[in-house]
């Protein structure tokens, strides 16, 4: 199996449900023997939180690898970057005794959030209240269009004073217009927001960088990168649940085109799945609980939002979705999160396939007609009903433990080769079988 080998050099790390898998605390334990640790799309929007000796960093930009001192922490050309957001978090590592500079490095491709972004980004779901996604309102979708447009401001820009006055007033002349015209809302001021990313320029110059290059570079010297997705396969804006999704490509697929490199650099995909799942926004949701459930699971796993503290819709665990993940992706193997916060439970469903009218579907379904239409088929398993946090080889597991676990791996046809039995970097059990 291709995820025997220990000598791998680039792993993709990705969310396989809707977001907040569990990333950070995967990313930051496989940390430890990396050299490089690469973000490749999404912003702001994520909030990944890593829990290290009972204190807890929530990382928004910096990829999390960055609590280990020897890697290096590079932003990548898919990531929309918002400056104010990445010194603030710079900033606060530092205060922490953590080192950031000389240490992390931005791509000068990658885009920049604007303050007319996230302005944008809110009147759009004021406008939209019947159907609003639920963004994060981080400026993500509107930064993305512009992107697309070819009519964003790139990292580069920073470093060119009259290209960034020319190409930021040219934008605020016509995002004005659409803020009157369209939302009534007041003008920006173009000189304002000027002044503030004109000074970015300075604070922002050393770690501005061919990350590219970097990474032909790494790959070559054979270093062991770890690459780190935000949110998740169902957030993905091609196939995600559309249009309930982010405005990126999460799916390991993106890290190609998020940080410059080609496929067959990749050795290894690693999907992270909660043990059961959870969604924050709108959108449609198979297996949600109903509500007196999903309070109760809310609590057990503090199931609040890492970015934005709303609370998560939560539902039981759903190979359908998990399946479509290991196609989209191309997993290797499986990380369970979260396994602990089903301890108490004295029994737990898995949903195995959807049924249409009278049709089973098993491939996770394009149409959201057709979704909102699809029964969930659930299995019941026995819970196991005692404490498994502090548990560190998989054989001490409780046998219904086990089961649950086993029976994911044979609906999924892949291997649960790690699983996190509580958020911190030692509550975790890795299997014989996985090398990193
Ligand atoms: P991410 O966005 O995928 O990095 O996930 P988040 O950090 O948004 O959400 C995961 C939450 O679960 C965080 O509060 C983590 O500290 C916590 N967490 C991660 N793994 C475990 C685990 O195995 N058990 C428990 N109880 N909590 C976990
Ligand atoms: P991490 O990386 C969970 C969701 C928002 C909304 C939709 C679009 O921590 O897993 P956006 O602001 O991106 O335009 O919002 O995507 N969303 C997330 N949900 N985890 C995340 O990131 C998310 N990032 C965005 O709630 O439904
Ligand atoms: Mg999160």
């Amino acid at each position: 199996m291709r995820f025997l080998e220990a000598s791998m050099s680039v792993t993709v790390i990705i969310g396989s449900q809707w977001g907040d898998e569990g990333k950070g605390k995967i990313v930051d334990l496989l940390s430890k023997d990396a050299d490089v640790v690469a973000r490749y799309q999404g912003g702001a929007n994520a909030g990944h939180s890593i829990v290290l000796r009972g204190e807890k960093y929530i990382l928004h930009l910096i990829p999390s690898g960055i609590l280990h001192p020897q890697t290096t922490c590079i932003i990548g050309n898919g990531v929309v970057v918002d400056p104010a957001v990445l010194l603030d978090e710079i900033r606060l590592l530092e205060t922490k005794g953590i080192k950031v500079v000389g240490r992390l490095l931005i791509s000068h491709r990658a885009h920049l959030i604007m303050p007319y972004h996230k302005l944008l980004d809110q009147v759009q779901e004021d406008f939209s209240s019947e159907d609003r996604i639920g963004t994060t309102g981080r400026g993500i979708g509107p930064a993305y269009v512009d992107k697309v447009n070819r009519s964003g401001i790139r990292i580069v820009d920073l470093l060119d004073k009259d290209t960034l006055i020319n190409k930021i007033q040219s934008n605020i002349e016509q995002k004005n217009q659409i803020l009157e015209k369209i939302y009534q809302r007041e003008h920006l001021d173009a000189e304002l927001i000027t002044q503030e990313y004109l000074s970015f320029d300075k604070k922002m110059d050393e770690y501005i960088t061919d990350i590219a290059i970097y990474m032909d570079q790494a790959i070559k010297d054979r270093k062991k990168i770890l690459i780190e997705g935000a949110q998740g396969t169902l957030l993905d804006v091609d196939f995600g649940t559309y249009p309930y999704v982010t405005s990126s490509n999460p799916v390991s697929g993106g890290a190609c085109t998020g940080l410059g490199i080609g496929p067959t650099q990749i050795d290894r995909v690693i999907g992270i799945i909660k043990a059961y799942t959870t969604r924050v926004g709108h959108g449609p949701f198979p297996t949600e609980f109903a509500e007196d459930m999903s309070d109760q699971m809310r609590e057990l796993g503090e199931e609040y939002g890492a970015t934005t503290g709303r609370p998560r819709r939560c539902g039981w665990f759903d190979a359908v979705i998990a399946n479509y993940a290991v196609r989209i992706n191309g997993l290797d193997c499986f990380a369970l999160t979260k396994l602990d916060v089903l301890d108490t439970l004295s029994e737990i469903k898995i949903c195995t396939e959807y049924r249409f009218g009278n049709k089973p579907i098993t491939n996770f379904p394009a149409d959201l007609r057709t979704l909102k239409q699809c029964q969930p088929q659930f299995i019941t398993l026995p819970g196991w009903q005692v404490s498994i946090k502090d548990i560190k080889q998989y054989n001490e597991l409780p046998q219904n433990a086990k089961n649950y676990i086993e029976t994911i791996e044979s609906l999924v046809g892949i291997q649960v080769s790690i699983i996190s039995v509580g958020p911190d970097r030692n509550q975790t059990i890795i299997r014989d079988h996985f090398k990193f």
